[in-house]
């Protein structure tokens, strides 16, 4: 299977994502948490397509239905990540694709259909943006860069501790930011826009494809406590150029 293929497809889902009216139609999946037209026929066209590309690989999708993780090798789609931002028209929503094999993520594609920048790697082969190999920043120490956080929306109830690690990482680098979209932030951080980023909470959907991007191009993603990542398993992420990590770690 050619990644360009899978790239194609990617892409042609931009016109969902420019569909207001889909953009309206909201269900309410839990607090805070929300679905949207343009999350499920995202979805269902990539699902589809990309069964017909390659038949025997399988699907998990974040939206209801395709939950299943089954087989060696299957796709893990984030069909909007950032759906909180779609709907309020805030622009900063990705598609995210992974596709797990055997235990890893072998190729990962970050789509930001706003901004026409299409990210991703292949196990072994580099990370990319636009076609343009991409690495993570030089940064050094905190006090040279900028850290993006993930709130954890869902988890309110770990509000105080992670506005804690804010405040302590904040003291240290030179700003944080706050895009939305864990998917983004983990392509921002590959390509050395962050120094790092990191979240308390988040979904195989939502890492999967950016964890392999962040390696690729030279960076370290971990659990918080620095133990490996099996990407099948929810959890905390801390993605960083490598350098930034030990001190990121002792401030979480
Ligand atoms: C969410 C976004 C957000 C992050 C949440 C994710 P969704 O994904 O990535 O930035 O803070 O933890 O769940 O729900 O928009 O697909
Ligand atoms: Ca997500
Ligand atoms: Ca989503």
């Amino acid at each position: 299977m050619d990644i360009r293929d899978v790239m194609d497809l990617v892409r042609q889902a931009k016109v969902f994502v420019q569909n207001r009216d889909m953009a309206e139609h909201i269900k309410v999946k839990g607090p805070a948490d929300y679905v949207t037209q343009v999350d499920t026929n995202i979805q269902n066209f990539l699902s589809e397509k990309l069964h017909e590309l390659a038949p025997d690989i399988q699907f998990l999708g974040e939206e209801e239905g395709l939950h299943a993780m089954s087989g060696d090798t299957f796709w893990i789609l984030d069909p909007i990540d950032g759906t909180t931002n779609l709907i309020h028209d805030y622009q900063h929503s990705t598609i995210s694709l992974g596709l797990y094999d055997k235990g890893e993520i072998v190729m990962g594609i970050i789509y930001d259909p706003f901004r026409e920048e299409i990210f991703h790697a292949e196990k072994g082969k580099g990370s990319f943006r636009n076609g343009e190999p991409i690495h993570v920043a030089a940064a050094e120490t905190l006090g040279d860069t900028i850290i993006s956080i993930g709130t954890a929306p869902y988890q309110k109830e770990l509000a105080h501790e992670n506005f804690q690690k804010f405040e302590r990482i904040f003291t240290k680098c030179q700003d944080i930011r706050r895009t939305g979209s864990a998917a983004m932030d983990l392509a921002y951080a590959a390509c050395g826009r962050t120094g790092g980023f990191f979240e308390a909470r988040l979904q195989p959907w939502d890492f999967a494809a950016g964890m392999l991007l962040v390696e690729e191009a030279g960076g370290k993603v971990t659990r918080f406590d620095g133990s490996r990542i099996n990407p099948t398993e929810p959890g905390e992420i801390l993605a960083t150029n490598g350098k930034l990590h030990e001190e990121l770690q002792r401030l979480l």
